[in-house]
């Protein structure tokens, strides 16, 4: 009999695509999805869903009980941008629905977890280009500092009580079935956007900032990967290393004035640029080829075609 997964965080801007492509993989019935919030409706057409909040052990438990679930992937998070104007409820939130699900991994009650970490674990002292798997990690942000609490409770649960859970430090990921929630990367959702309804965007981070970027079918890719690969594979047990491109907004905006050659762009920098300031422009993901032959597909060129032929349709 096929296993029962729970999303928790499925109404967000990962868990709606990881949702749609668990249940193609292994039937809706088998992927459970959950959110404090409903999602679209699509989502909430697909399969069965539970409004639930993962902060709440009881209430988890109980979910996981009644489903008999074995695989957890754990989206729930307040991200960098938002995280900065909240920050014990970022911290909060972040920390204690990582620790209820680790500890019903603990107990047995669940079998396999995925949460997600971010290059937000670096901080201004990494070296920025092709940031290494192993490195100084001094984030700055309350975000990232989360992240690299979480990674390093993800490996002590695999040490001392053999949790398997599995993590990769996701890029900005860039997609169009659902927005993004509260990142410094958002602007480029945001710009594809503008681009089609206003041909301008206005960008709240300088022109010539360099960041790591995925495109969503990668990200979703690369977590399927790493949770179907066999478990003497996954050598890290904080979190894998994941690239797929790095621009600036500026080369953005020249990818999309490619196909719509009267957009423009003017910059209008915020408190999101320390955010991206203290982050690395390139990732070295080498240990991700070596160990479950992670390989991306889309570049920027491939990326803005992507973007903008959906976002197109969808407005039809
Ligand atoms: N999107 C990115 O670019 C990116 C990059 C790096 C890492 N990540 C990580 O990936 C994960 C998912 O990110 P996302 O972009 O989909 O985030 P998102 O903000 O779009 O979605 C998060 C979802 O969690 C839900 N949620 C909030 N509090 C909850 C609670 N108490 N119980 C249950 N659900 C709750 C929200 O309603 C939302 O639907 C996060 O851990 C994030 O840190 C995302």
């Amino acid at each position: 009999m096929s296993k029962y997964i729970l999303i928790i965080g499925a109404c967000g801007q990962i868990g709606t695509e990881l949702t749609y492509t668990l249940r193609e993989k292994h039937g809706c019935e088998h992927v459970i999805a959950s959110d404090i919030r409903e999602g679209n409706d699509e989502l909430m057409q697909s399969g069965p869903f539970e409004i639930l909040d993962a902060t709440n052990y009881d209430a988890l438990e109980e979910v996981i009980a009644y489903y008999e679930i074995s695989e957890v992937y754990l989206m729930a998070a307040m991200l960098s941008a938002t995280a900065e104007k909240f920050p014990m409820r970022a911290w909060n939130l972040n920390m204690n629905t990582l620790f209820n699900v680790l500890n019903l991994a603990k107990d047995k009650k669940i079998d396999k977890i995925f949460w997600p970490s971010s290059i937000a674990v670096f901080g201004p002292n990494t070296p920025k280009n092709d940031t290494p798997q192993n490195t100084i990690m001094e984030p700055s942000t309350v975000y990232g500092i989360s992240k690299q609490s979480g990674e390093r409770w993800c490996e002590y649960y695999f040490n001392k009580f053999n949790v398997d859970v599995r993590s990769i430090r996701y890029p900005g990921l860039i997609s169009w079935k659902t927005m993004p929630g509260g990142g410094t990367t958002d602007y480029a959702v945001e710009i594809y956007h503008k681009a089609l309804t206003e041909k301008s965007y206005t960008c709240f981070l300088e022109e010539d900032t360099k960041l790591p970027m995925m495109f969503m079918d990668d990200a979703i890719r690369a977590t399927l990967q790493v949770m179907e690969a066999p478990s003497e594979h996954i050598k890290e047990r904080s979190a894998y290393n994941l690239a797929a491109m790095s621009f600036t907004p500026k080369e953005m905006a020249e990818s999309i004035k490619a196909v719509i050659p009267e957009f423009k762009i003017a910059y209008e920098p915020d408190f999101r640029q320390e955010i991206a300031n203290s982050w690395p422009s390139s990732i070295d993901d080498s240990k991700a080829q070596q160990d479950w032959n992670w390989q991306a597909e889309f570049d920027l060129e491939k990326t803005t075609k992507a973007m903008l032929e959906n976002l197109d349709n969808m407005d039809k």
